[in-house]
């Protein structure tokens, strides 16, 4: 199916090295759109017929009732639908006026997303480390990093925590830091849209949270989508004009620079649909992940959830010793069990960053990351047997 080869392509190409093959025998998916696709269809297909008989496929009704869903679902005041969770990204930066000679804090274990926006408008991303259980920014290497950009001449700005793998990241601290600096708080929820952090949800966490719904997000559309969400209503007001070519009252009223950067009308319609079931999808993915954790807490380290925070688990990771990894991955691949690295390379050793500043005390969390982690097949619809299945290959490649 289109939709899973253009998955495929993004694990292998843009996020990271996937092990995918389909096996002629037992074939798993990575992610499994079809199942979730198989349970909604004909509400679907209802659901775009209706666009294609209104026509409206820009900023259509179905765009407004998502917005006003995604609001509700996250307790924001306003939610901004876009095109894409990198857009997400940059109308927000763009809104709070970043750019040159500023620095805005990104984790150096993340996609390249959150610091690519950050240089798209002339600003400077400055990364700190990570912590190994979370995955998430570590607020000491925060203010290392805080640090560094002062020394450097730079204006400290923003932070942009990457609530990784779907667990939202450490928000005390990161609020005590960014107090303490007036930094602006973006979260890039990119993966994390439904979680929760100490009994507020995503996307009323900090200033302004940003997500994606790309196909294999934990909510993905059809193909690319975003929203942007916030309780401040001149910055909803910036971002919505600067989504729309910086509109004012008129959509030929030019009154700041912006972007096309409008969700299609069709992709709200899927959303609509599939935000309907997602809250019991949620729930399947952490029971999921809690089994995973039963199986395989003993024999390699897995991921933890702090107390007061829910993980919508947009991969389950666990970390290998680093010498074993690839080949553990290529054994699996051989079972027919797909995995994936997310990410091979801290984005300091990415051609963009290499020059973007560091803390002084290293990135060395996030370099053995890079090495250390393997994602394993994760969706609401994975079977219990096909689980098993993936335990057990790992943990005779363990032993192997
Ligand atoms: C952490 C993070 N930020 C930003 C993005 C960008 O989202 P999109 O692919 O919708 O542009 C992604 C997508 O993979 C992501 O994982």
């Amino acid at each position: 199916m289109a939709s899973s080869e253009s998955l495929k392509l993004h694990q292998s190409s843009a996020a990271g090295v996937a092990h995918t093959i389909r096996s002629t025998s037992a074939r798993m998916e990575f992610v499994d759109l079809r199942a979730q696709q198989a349970r909604i269809r004909e509400r679907l297909d209802a659901a775009i017929a209706r666009v294609l008989d209104h026509g409206a496929y820009i900023m259509g009704p179905e765009v407004v009732e998502l917005e006003g869903r995604l609001a509700r679902f996250s307790g924001a005041l306003h939610c901004v639908s876009c095109g894409s969770g990198t857009e997400a990204l940059l109308i927000a930066l763009m809104a709070l006026g970043v750019g040159p000679g500023d620095a805005v804090f990104c984790p150096a274990f993340t996609f390249t997303a959150t610091p690519e926006v950050v240089m798209l408008i002339g600003g400077t991303p400055v990364l700190a480390d990570v912590i190994p259980e979370t995955f998430n920014l570590d607020p000491a290497s925060l203010q290392e990093a805080i640090m560094e950009a002062r020394k450097r001449g730079l204006v400290p700005k923003a932070v942009m925590p990457v609530d990784l793998f779907g667990l939202p990241a450490d928000y005390i601290e990161i609020e005590r830091i960014a107090a303490e600096h007036g930094l602006a708080i973006i979260c890039d929820a990119a993966q994390s849209y439904g979680a929760t952090y100490r009994g507020r949800k995503v996307g009323a966490i900090g200033r302004v949270t940003a997500t994606s719904f790309f196909p294999a997000k934990p909510l993905g559309c059809y193909g690319d989508g975003g929203a942007i969400f916030t309780d401040d209503d001149t910055l909803a007001h910036a971002m919505r004009s600067i989504r729309q070519h910086g509109k004012g009252d008129d959509k030929y009223d030019i009154v700041r620079l912006g972007i096309n950067g409008r969700m299609d009308t069709i992709q709200a319609a899927i959303l609509n649909e599939k935000l309907a079931i997602y809250p019991e999808e949620i729930a399947a993915r952490q029971a999921i992940a809690r089994r995973y954790s039963e199986r395989l807490s003993k024999i390699l380290r897995t991921p933890t959830v702090p107390e007061g925070s829910t993980s919508v688990w947009a991969q389950y990771t666990v970390r290998l010793p680093a010498t074993r990894r690839d080949a553990i991955a290529t054994t699996m691949m051989t079972a027919g069990i797909p995995t994936a690295v997310y990410y091979p390379k801290p984005l300091h050793h990415q051609m963009p960053y290499s020059l973007s500043p560091v803390p002084a005390t290293g990135l060395a969390n996030s370099e053995r990351l890079a090495e250390e982690v393997l994602s394993l097949p994760m969706h609401a619809y994975l079977t219990a047997a096909d689980q098993d299945r993936v335990c057990d290959n790992l943990a005779r490649a363990l032993e192997g």
